[in-house]
Formats: structure tokens, sequence, C-alpha cells
């Protein structure tokens, strides 16, 4: 007997069997037109194709094709976030499983920690890195000393760095010289170089959350694949930002 998927499938088996909810509550979604197939409205019994057509939960794309698979990573220092290196040098990709081929999501720096999304899919690449997005990105920095309250609010209000002004940011010194700091804007190495605009070098900065994305669990070097719901909660959260 064949294991190949049917190409098209009933619209509530592909919505329980990714975990939204039961068929009989799945069901209920649909009724109350919060499920979209192409921009339509779906109906119960209704056949789609997983690869192809585009679902979507209260205006949230499900991404329910079983070709598109996500990573959350956890980089250590010293791995680059390219998917190919000239030099030959670690790279994040040979932390992940090599096929299907995928691209990471945005960039830490060779020397930052913490979480990274990698992906083959663009649409969410897009999504996550085009400037007009904002997704929040938390990360931790830990310099030498004591960040005094101007220089906090220098953080919180914008720093003239040569490429322009930051945005505000949200930044607390959680314990002298350790400062969580949530940025929405991602340009290279920015939060190192804010740190270095006030007067104080990061000895060590992590990213520890992405939109509502966070992993205590994760150790460094390790990666867990995201499923349907946690992109689609992810998802849910910027929109409703
Ligand atoms: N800011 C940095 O300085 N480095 C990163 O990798 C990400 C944000």
């Amino acid at each position: 007997m064949s294991t190949e998927r049917p190409t098209e499938e009933k619209l509530q088996k592909v919505l329980a069997g990714i975990g939204l909810a039961s068929r009989r509550v799945v069901e209920g979604y649909i009724l109350d037109e919060r499920i979209t197939v192409n921009g339509e409205i779906a109906h119960i019994g209704q056949r789609v194709n997983r690869d192809k057509d585009d679902l979507s939960f209260d205006g949230v794309p499900l991404r329910v094709n079983p070709e598109l698979v996500y990573y959350l990573l956890h980089k250590p220092k010293g791995v680059i976030s390219t998917a190919n290196d000239p030099q030959g040098r670690r790279t994040v990709n040979d932390l992940v499983p090599a096929e299907p081929r995928v691209y990471p999501v945005g960039r830490l720096d060779k020397d930052t920690e913490g979480l990274l999304l990698i992906t083959n899919d663009g649409d969410l690449t897009y999504r996550l890195t085009h400037p007009s997005q904002g997704v929040e990105k938390e990360y931790l920095a830990e310099v030498s000393q004591k960040v005094s309250r101007g220089s906090l609010r220098r953080l919180r209000e914008g720093i003239e760095l040569e490429d322009g002004l930051t945005s505000p940011a949200r930044v607390s010194q959680i314990q002298d010289g350790i400062i969580k700091i949530v940025i929405h804007e991602g340009r290279n190495r920015q939060v190192r170089r804010m740190f270095q605009a006030i007067g104080h070098p990061v000895k060590r900065l992590i990213r520890t959350r992405i939109g509502n994305m966070v992993d205590l669990t994760l150790q460094s070097g390790q990666w867990r694949q995201l499923n349907t719901l946690d992109l689609l909660h992810f998802e849910i959260d910027q929109v409703t930002e």
C-alpha cells in the first residue's frame, strides 16, 4: 500500500491533523467562518491540497505544507549565521539537518549566542525580516560595570548610531551589569553598537526571545523543530501586537 498522502484531503481532517483542535471544534471554526482557503471562506467538507493551498485561521496563515520546516536553534558563540561560508567556518547550517536546505531568518553576529529561527519558508523569512514587521527581539547583555540610570534612559529613548537613530527600546538592568533589552529593529550588531555608544562594551550577548518564542530548555547548539501550532501562536502574537 502506498504511504503517500492523497493530494486532496478534507479540510477538517487537515486542521485536526495539525493539532489545531479536535475535528468537532475545527468544524465549529469552519462554520464560524474563521478558516479561509486561498482567501475565501471555507466550508465543511471542502477538499484542500496542503502543498498548494493557503489556509488561514482568523486571518493568520496556517503553515501546513509538510515540505516546510522550521527549527529554533540556540546558536553557540563562534558560529556564523549564514548558510554558506566561503572561508569554511562553522555555520548554523552545520548544526541542523542538511536536508531540506534551510536558511537562517536574519542574523546573530558570530559572538552572539541564543535563539535563531532557521527555515526553508521564504514567505515567513520575508515577513520576519522586512523592516516594517518589527518583530520583538529580547537580548541579555553583560557588560563589566553597572550602567547608570542616565545611560539606560539613552538606550531606551534612542541612540544616534552611524546608520541613524535607534527606535525606542525596553531596557531594564536586572542586576548590576546585566541588562535586558528588547528591540524591534535588526540592524547589524545593533545591540553591541548601542552599548558601545554609552561606553559599556558588551562582554556577552544572548538572544532570549523572538516574538513570543522562548525556550529555556535548549542548550547551546541544540535545536527543536517548531510545529504548525507554535508558528500559529507566534504569528497571532505579531498580528495582535
Ligand atoms: N545585536 C547585536 O549586536 N548582535 C546580534 O547578533 C544581534 C543584535
